[in-house]
């Protein structure tokens, strides 16, 4: 039995997150995230957010979207 994932990341969108003085603060990437799970696709939707002065990054949401459920 083949229990392959193959994951491509179709979509990316970052947007720019604004602090208090209208600094920019941190990223938010909102990712689609296609998996193929044994010839069948499914979509997920993800988001990461990173702060800019520290060095990681955080997966905030990871959802499967639906079929005909536009994520944008
Ligand atoms: C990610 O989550 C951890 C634990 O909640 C937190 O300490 C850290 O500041 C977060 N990092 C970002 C970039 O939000």
């Amino acid at each position: 039995m083949n229990n392959k994932v193959n994951f491509v990341i179709l979509i990316s969108l970052v947007l720019l997150h604004l602090g208090e003085s209208q600094v920019v603060s941190g990223l938010n990437y909102r990712l689609v995230v296609v998996a193929d799970e044994s010839g069948r696709s499914k979509n997920y939707a993800a988001i990461v957010w990173e702060e800019l002065w520290q060095k990681s990054k955080n997966l905030t949401s990871f959802t499967p979207i639906l079929k005909n459920n536009r994520f944008f």
